[in-house]
């Protein structure tokens, strides 16, 4: 497929490539859509075979913050950048943010920036000294700071409405999780799930981290490689993505599936596969929409608050009871019910694309904080 082909299959607003020959950073922008407003999404650093593979990622990943955004109630679109850059940890300097911060100025607010994997807050300060459009900058300068805390926050919530679909009972007590990855938010939701009671197993790749995690909540480790066949109640994928694929389904020991790592399932048929074992999926997109309630806070009326951000993530709980509800309702796959609630609200609430320069609130509040 041309890329221009690729573009109008995605159903894609904006695809934009920046170069600058002087710092050698280059990338793509992706504008999935901004039909409920401008679009949101991380910046990803990441070594690509080449351009094509970064293009076909850009657009796949902001097609999908569409959906979170939609789902998740906010007034937001999808969007993503990816840079080229061979080895995602090693830092950037000014030139490269800089670059960047111009490439993202240029869309004038269609697309706010995010840090994603590969990216740190540094890059995202260095952004704001080209553009007000970038998110998750100091909290001294109006960011949100490290959105874990909420995602986990987030994920609790998803799980009590798991447990309520699946065991009848909202409560976690007694109930038994696996989560892998004890990483920033995996460590997080394993210490509000034990604080209730949960029986808590992690599984983690790092071992002095598992250690760590696990002498100071007190909980099991399992080695990483059997994380999938550990019988428990509740898997919460909190790695990597791509983790389950049709062909691991019948093996898995677990009655549901709920996590904060983005795109946990392989593909569809991995989701068809889960609900006709009747393994309860809660979907990813809608589980970990905490990260960017966290940052649509950060223009929220009187600034960024920790407690309203947490205590918009808590209604991530009546979301999921809706994409189960939808679920049955229309015999779907809880993954195809939570992809129509998306269509749904676009259909219902999206408007024309945002144009640059359109007043809002949110406009006012990025500009306010950039200028002073
Ligand atoms: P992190 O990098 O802090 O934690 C990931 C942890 O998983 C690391 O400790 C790593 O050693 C471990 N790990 C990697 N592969 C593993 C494996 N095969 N088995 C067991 N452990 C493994 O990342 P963070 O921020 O906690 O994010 C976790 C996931 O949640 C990612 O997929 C991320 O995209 C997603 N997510 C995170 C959000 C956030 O607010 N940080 C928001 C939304 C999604």
């Amino acid at each position: 497929m041309e890329l221009t082909e690729l573009v109008a299959a995605g159903g894609h607003e904006q695809l934009v490539a920046f170069a600058d020959e002087r710092c050698g950073a280059r990338g793509f922008i992706a504008v999935h859509s901004t039909a409920l407003g401008p679009s949101l999404g991380g910046i990803r650093f990441w070594r690509y075979r080449d351009e094509r593979e970064a293009v076909v990622d850009v657009l796949r990943l902001s097609a999908a913050m569409t959906r979170k955004a939609a789902v998740a109630g906010l007034s937001q679109g999808g969007g993503k950048a990816v840079v080229l850059w061979d080895d995602p940890h090693s830092p950037r300097d000014e030139a490269v943010r800089r670059a960047i911060g111009r490439a993202v100025h240029l869309l004038g607010g269609r697309y706010l920036a995010a840090e994603d994997v590969g990216a740190t807050q540094a890059d995202m300060d260095g952004i704001f000294l080209e553009t007000p459009w970038v998110t998750g900058i100091d909290p001294a300068n109006g960011g949100s700071g490290d959105p874990s805390p909420v995602t986990a926050w987030g994920v609790l919530h998803a799980m009590f409405a798991v447990c309520e679909a699946r065991f009848d009972d909202r409560d976690v007590e007694g109930v038994r999780i696996v989560v892998q990855g004890a990483g920033k938010v995996g460590a997080a939701l394993a210490r509000l799930l034990v604080e209730r009671g949960a029986l808590v197993t992690i599984a983690e790749t790092d071992s002095d981290r598992a250690a760590r995690v696990a002498a100071e909540l007190e909980v099991d480790v399992v080695p990483p490689q059997h994380v999938l066949e550990t019988e428990c109640d509740i898997l919460a994928p909190c790695a990597l993505g791509g983790v389950i694929a049709a062909e691991h389904v019948g093996a898995l020991k677990c009655d549901a599936i709920c996590g904060a790592a983005n795109n946990q399932l392989v593909d569809d048929v991995a989701g068809e596969a889960l609900a006709e074992r009747g393994i309860l999926y809660a979907p990813d997109f809608v589980a970990n929409a905490g990260g960017i309630i966290n940052i649509a806070h950060e223009w929220a009326p009187g600034g960024y608050s920790l407690e309203r951000a947490l205590a918009q993530a808590a209604g991530i709980e009546d979301t999921m009871r809706g994409v189960f509800a939808l679920a049955s309702a229309d015999g779907l796959s809880p993954a195809r019910a939570a992809e129509e609630t998306a269509r749904r609200r676009l259909a219902a609430e999206g408007g024309a694309p945002y144009v640059p320069g359109e007043a809002s609130a949110m406009r006012d509040a990025l500009l306010a904080r950039w200028r002073v």
